[in-house]
């Protein structure tokens, strides 16, 4: 297994990986194009483009030379990053491999000099908040937004 840094031109290969990863969270939480546009589930090759261009940085997990994962680092303010588009393959769950990815972006973060890394997620899904806490992640508020249908929770980890 290797995590490294995405490549030019494999856009669209992550594109996929992320629609057909997140699509279980939609099916969960009854999220559809018309109700969560903006859900990685329905994540185009033209937003990808947009989160490159605003800093986004994806690294992307492999196994036996097949993408089957992938994680991006956002810089949010001086100091702290945020964690997004955390996914792996519905097939290849329970290996480790989130949990890979997330120990690399600490230790990425930590290289960049980041002393926080901070992530959002549905507040209703209590299994990943609590997978998330194993890695020091801590709840620091939730918050409603009109475009979204549901709560977000937030959690932070100082590294
Ligand atoms: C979250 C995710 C990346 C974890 O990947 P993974 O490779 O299975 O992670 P690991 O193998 O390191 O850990 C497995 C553990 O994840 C936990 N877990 C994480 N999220 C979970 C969820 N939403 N529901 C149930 N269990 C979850 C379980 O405890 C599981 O333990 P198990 O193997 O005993 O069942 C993967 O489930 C995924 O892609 N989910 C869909 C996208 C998503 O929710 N991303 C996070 C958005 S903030």
């Amino acid at each position: 297994m290797t995590i490294r840094p995405i490549r030019n031109g494999e856009g669209p290969e992550v594109v996929d990986l992320l629609r057909r990863s997140f699509i279980t969270v939609a099916d969960r939480f009854s999220l559809t194009p018309e109700n969560c546009p903006k859900n990685v589930a329905f994540y185009t090759e033209q937003r990808f483009e947009e989160d490159v261009d605003r800093g986004m940085r994806y690294y992307l997990l492999e196994e036996e030379g097949q993408l089957r994962g992938c994680v991006a680092l956002e810089p949010a303010r001086p100091g702290v990053v945020y964690l997004g588009r955390l996914a792996v393959l519905p097939n290849h769950r329970s290996q480790g491999f989130g949990q890979a990815l997330i120990r690399h972006i600490f230790e990425e973060a930590r290289q960049m000099g980041i002393g926080r890394v901070e992530i959002g997620i549905i507040e209703a899904d209590t299994d990943l908040k609590n997978w998330y806490r194993q890695f020091g992640f801590e709840s620091t508020g939730t918050k409603t937004f009109d475009h979204l249908p549901f709560v977000v929770g937030f959690m932070a980890a100082e590294l």
